[in-house]
């Protein structure tokens, strides 16, 4: 516990002493001095044993903040009821610890890389809240003093705002939301709570929905400190500064700090000329957008190489979203881009490690539905869109499209949830 307080302070102390330092310039650096707490990479376990990807993210001018990108999901962490595996999320941690970076954990509660036995074993509404807090306190007690940032909650939304069916909502309705939030600040009263979500980068109706989720959970006095923008965006069709800004905005005026956490802007490959100076003018207006309201407290790219995008899998065609290449080569012209975003780099402000309230009170259950909708059976398929791979194409009370991108099938993982795989 002693030890674990300290790496956090550590932490802590390096996120918040970037004006003091004698820094080289670079992505954090900048980030830092503009008055962030940090700029971030993903990083998840292929590039761990590569050497030379090592290096390049364990220099903290350009990467203050790591997040692990799937060694924290319930799949792993949990694969078997109450038997845990903290190894892989045990790695990521201590690089942090040694870079002295911030690491922002992911993700507790979400209806993908959710192991099948959450799903599939009939639990009743209360049976289902035990299973979801035991699955909490275990996790967030594990890294207490380790996780700067928890996001709690992971991608509750359909597009349209109206929440997504999944085993948590099924069976406890929206009360799953306040009663995760309540379990994780239980656990650890000092780690920051973060609702994240894609898709609510731009005012419409899921960012709506994402707005309606924050006032929800401090409705039933518990606390939550910010919504991530997870901003897995396109090349060409980003948010202006303006969209950035006055979205961000509308989340922060509720009280709340927001971070971009899985930035990346992928295009065709192989990338153009005019496609890489559109991107490095993305990056620059996802930055300026963040640096426009001193409560957007960092941003997080979603790996830093292509060599280790999730996009070229899950997008045929497409990827050379980040700003290093799959040869580990900067691209500079991208990496300029976010530079120029931050500007001149002089200091600003002080970082916003925003205080928040300890939660009061513990929810009530209040289930608001209960599971004994009838499956959908084999999902129909629904002309136009298409599904990419692992994303839901089926499922009880799942009502988007169900045709899966080429060379995927539309696969039953239980009656909630239909995967493309
Ligand atoms: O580890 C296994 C390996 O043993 C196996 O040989 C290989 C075969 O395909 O699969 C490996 O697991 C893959 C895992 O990534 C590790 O790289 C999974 O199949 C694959 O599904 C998984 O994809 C992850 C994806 O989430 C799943 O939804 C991506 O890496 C990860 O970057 C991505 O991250 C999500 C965020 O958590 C939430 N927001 C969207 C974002 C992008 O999809």
């Amino acid at each position: 516990m002693i030890a674990h307080s300290f790496t956090l302070l550590l932490a802590a102390t390096s996120a918040l002493a970037g004006p003091l330092q004698r820094r080289a310039d670079g992505l954090n650096t900048r980030a830092k001095n503009n008055g962030k707490l940090y700029f971030g990479t993903a990083v998840d376990s292929s590039g761990q044993s590569d050497s030379n990807y090592m290096n390049i993210l364990s220099n903290s001018d350009d990467f203050g903040q790591i997040t692990p990108a799937n060694a924290m999901k319930w799949d792993t962490v949990e694969r078997s009821r109450n038997s845990f595996n903290f190894g892989p999320g045990d790695a990521v941690a201590n690089i942090a610890a040694r870079n002295g970076q911030f690491l922002r954990c992911h993700a507790l509660v979400w209806h993908s890389q959710l192991p099948s036995w959450v799903g599939s074993s009939g639990f009743n509404n209360a049976t289902l809240i035990q299973v979801m807090k035991n699955h909490i306190t275990q996790t967030v007690t594990h890294w207490k003093g380790k996780c700067g940032h928890w996001d709690v909650v992971n991608e509750a939304l359909n597009e349209d705002g109206s929440y997504r069916s999944s085993p948590f909502y099924n069976v406890i309705g929206e009360a799953f939301l306040p009663i995760a939030f309540a379990a994780a600040a239980a656990a650890d009263p000092d780690v920051k709570l973060y609702y994240n979500d894609y898709n609510i980068e731009t005012p419409g109706a899921k960012a709506s929905g994402a707005q309606r989720i924050v006032r929800l959970i401090k409705s039933y006095g518990v606390k939550i400190d910010g919504v991530g923008q997870q901003a897995h965006l396109i090349v060409g069709q980003s948010p202006s500064v303006a969209t950035w800004t006055s979205n961000i905005n509308a989340f922060t005026s509720l009280g709340v700090d927001v971070a971009i956490t899985e930035l990346d802007i992928r295009t065709k490959t192989p990338a153009s000329s005019s496609a890489v100076a559109q991107q490095a003018i993305d990056y620059a207006n996802s930055v300026k957008g963040c640096l426009s309201n001193t409560r957007c407290v960092g941003i997080t790219i979603w790996d830093f190489t292509d060599k280790y995008s999730w996009i070229p899998s899950v997008f045929p065609g497409e990827g050379s979203a980040l700003p290093w290449d799959s040869n580990l080569q900067k691209k500079q012209q991208v990496y300029n881009g976010i530079l120029s975003g931050w500007g001149s780099g002089t200091p600003t402000a002080t970082p916003t490690a925003t205080p928040t309230a300890t939660p009061t009170e513990t929810p009530t259950s209040s289930p608001t539905s209960s599971s004994t909708t009838t499956p959908t059976a084999t999902p129909t398929s629904s002309p136009g869109e298409t599904v990419p791979k692992w994303q839901q194409c089926g499922g009880t009370g799942y009502e988007g499209p169900t045709q899966c991108v080429s060379g995927t099938t539309c696969t039953m993982l239980n009656q909630w949830y239909y995967q493309c795989l």
